[in-house]
């Protein structure tokens, strides 16, 4: 990959939480513009590359950066407002008594409460179930549309960069179908580089462009994820525990 093309890399990173490792001196690259998909076994540290990336778990060795620049410590706050890093986490995160509305105001109030407003109605759009459910207290919404409008509520920010863990936890096939079009949708059009963990393999390789796989805090993989999708073992590899044999790297 050229270096323009790279929008993420890791060089050696040691992460983790304490004193506790989890990333291993892990060096991967995510591309610019493109779905990156991680994947690997429960406990392998694909959360916590997105954490590491959003501040959120410490960097104990090795650099982070974004575009070139070098971000290796930065906090959610610079890296929000100043590198466009817009990160929505695992489960569920929305203010369940406040409305879809309050919401979303919320997720824009870093823009200025002017800006927010105006750009709502652009983000909501993008999900017309969520858009008629606006003054309906959020944990009333289903879980699709709980995971929609946590998406929204990122865009609202219109990050360059958008990590998402995990996003088809309890939605049904076809929301899942919906969440991920509207990602590549995101990447094609805006140029935004998505990177997302998934334990639901088969159908994320069919929407992510590369993918990457972690074990035990190391890369064992990265390849096209259609080349990784025509597979034969794929079934073996991926929906049987999740394990990938470092032979496959
Ligand atoms: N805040 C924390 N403090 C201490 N240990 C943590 C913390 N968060 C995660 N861990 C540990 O770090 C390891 C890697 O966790 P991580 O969440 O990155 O894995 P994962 O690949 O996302 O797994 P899963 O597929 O289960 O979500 C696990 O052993 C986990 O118990
Ligand atoms: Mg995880």
């Amino acid at each position: 990959m050229e270096a323009q093309d790279t929008a993420i890399e890791f060089e050696d990173v040691v992460a983790g939480y304490g004193e506790l490792t989890i990333l291993d001196r892990l060096n991967l690259r995510a591309a610019r513009g493109k779905i990156t998909l991680l994947i690997g076994p429960n406990g392998a540290g694909k959360s916590t590359v997105l954490k590491a990336l959003f501040g959120l778990a410490r960097v104990r060795h090795g650099r982070i950066r974004l575009h070139g620049e070098d971000i290796t410590g930065a906090g959610a706050r610079e890296l929000l407002a100043r590198h466009g890093i817009a990160f929505v986490p695992q489960g569920r995160n929305l203010f369940g008594q406040l409305s879809v509305y309050e919401n979303l105001e919320l997720g824009g109030i870093t823009l200025g409460m002017k800006t927010a407003r105006e750009r709502i109605p652009q983000v909501l759009e993008l999900f017309p179930r969520v858009r008629e459910r606006l003054h309906s207290a959020a944990a009333s919404l289903s879980g699709g549309e709980q995971k929609q409008l946590e998406i929204g509520r990122a865009l609202l920010l219109r990050p360059r960069v958008l990590l998402i863990d995990e996003p088809s936890i309890g939605l049904s096939p076809l929301v899942v179908q919906d969440v991920f079009r509207l990602l590549r949708k995101l990447a094609d059009e805006q140029g935004v580089t998505v990177l997302m963990v998934e334990q639901n393999v088969k159908s994320a390789l069919k929407t992510a462009d590369d993918a990457i796989a972690l074990e035990a805090g190391r890369l064992v993989l990265h390849k096209p994820a259609g080349e990784l999708l025509a597979d034969p073992d794929i079934e073996r590899l991926f929906l049987g525990g999740g394990h990938v044999p470092s032979a496959l790297a």
